[in-house]
């Protein structure tokens, strides 16, 4: 295993942004993990993990300590109890590319999550979700390496403590835990689902139900539409995918906004997030608030096909794109009395 010295890391993330790693290796496997966590304490140096590099904004000045990029590989496949199709993916996984494999072998479970970008290791730390999938619906254990004890342990589902973009991993226990292997329940042969509604559209002329295959298709050209699919020379994929979380608020919330507006609450965007709360789009909060699709500051923007998504125009610093955070969350607190939080990890 390479130690190496002043990395750049701007290649490594989709933003292609930040300043180098003061240290930088590669885990190819587990006594890897343990070895970089013993260097990092010996040295004094803080320990960060890199998956896909998706879900990240490096600062300009890069970060000061280790930087481990995780790269075990493989996908096990084994009978599980009730009929369920269990799948053990190493950490370094791509994500989609499991999510292919998985519909591929007829499993059902994950093909709402096609054409997310970045490592499977890294979904269960925001639980990663999109048209009506999260991750903690399937994933049975995570195994981690923990830092405190030293000593590689599974973590089942319950104690990981998943909720909206959220678990133990990027909260309570931040960094206590460095993930090497995520094991998920699927159903063989089982149906798609379908509970978005973007997504029933896209069905609704078609005849018949359609399958996995179709699911996944359907998804990753939903996401191609709203530039949310990494493609390489698309300006709009130098993202990190959603820049903000959509905020649950209390009910009265969405009232006293319609009430400030005079325009009845239904013609405000939101969807039931629990007893007495609502979720309201972040990217309609940031629209209103007068940042349009395609909006520039300096080298960053706002994707041309998606509000959300925060974009490096070519050439963008760290700052600049902090800056826009800034005006973004300030406008939309102004207006709305709602503070907008950032999703992707600041690295600094
Ligand atoms: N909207 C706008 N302007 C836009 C886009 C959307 O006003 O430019 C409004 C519309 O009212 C729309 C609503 O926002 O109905 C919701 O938009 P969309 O369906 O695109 O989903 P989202 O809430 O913006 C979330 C996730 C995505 C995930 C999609 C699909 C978060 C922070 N983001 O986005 O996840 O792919 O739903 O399920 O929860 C990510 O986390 O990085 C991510 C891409």
């Amino acid at each position: 295993m390479q130690f190496q010295q002043n990395v750049p890391l701007a290649p490594l993330t989709t933003f292609q942004i930040g300043g180098p790693a003061r240290w930088f290796a590669e885990a190819a496997s587990e006594e890897d993990i343990a070895h970089a966590v013993e260097f990092a304490e010996r040295r004094g140096l803080r320990l960060l993990v890199l998956g896909g590099g998706s879900n990240l904004l490096v600062s300009d000045a890069g970060f000061p300590g280790l930087i481990l990029r995780i790269a075990l590989k493989g996908i096990v496949r084994r009978d599980g109890p009730a009929g369920a199709a269990e799948f053990s993916v190493a950490a370094g996984e791509a994500w989609d590319g499991f999510v292919a494999h998985a519909v591929a072998e007829g499993c059902a479970g994950v093909e709402c999550l096609s054409g997310i970008p970045g490592s499977a290791g890294a979904t269960p730390v925001q639980n990663v979700g999109a048209y009506g999938q999260e991750v903690s619906q399937t994933i049975l254990r995570v195994r981690v390496y923990d830092r405190t004890q030293s000593r590689f342990l599974e973590l089942p589902a319950a104690e990981c403590g998943f909720a909206y973009r959220r678990s133990i991993f990027n909260s309570t226990l931040r960094e206590r835990y460095i993930v090497s292997r995520v094991d998920f329940a699927l159903r063989p042969d089982g149906a798609p689902m379908l509970a978005y509604a973007e997504l029933r559209r896209h069905f609704a002329a078609g005849e018949g139900r359609p399958g996995l295959r179709e699911v996944r298709e359907a998804v990753r050209s939903i996401r191609a539409g709203k530039g949310m699919l990494i493609v390489e020379g698309d300006p709009d994929s130098r993202s990190a995918g959603s820049f903000f979380k959509n905020p649950v608020v209390p009910e009265e919330k969405l009232d006293r906004i319609a009430q400030a507006w005079d325009v009845s609450r239904d013609s405000i965007p939101h969807y039931p997030a629990g007893p007495g709360r609502v979720k309201l789009p972040a990217a309609w909060l940031v629209e209103q608030a007068g940042f349009h699709k395609g909006y520039a500051l300096g080298a960053a923007g706002i994707s041309s096909r998606h509000a959300l998504a925060l974009v490096n125009r070519g050439g963008a610093t760290a700052s600049e794109v902090a800056a826009l955070r800034d005006c973004i969350v300030e406008a939309v607190e102004r207006r709305f009395g709602v503070v907008l939080e950032p999703e992707p990890v600041w690295v600094a």
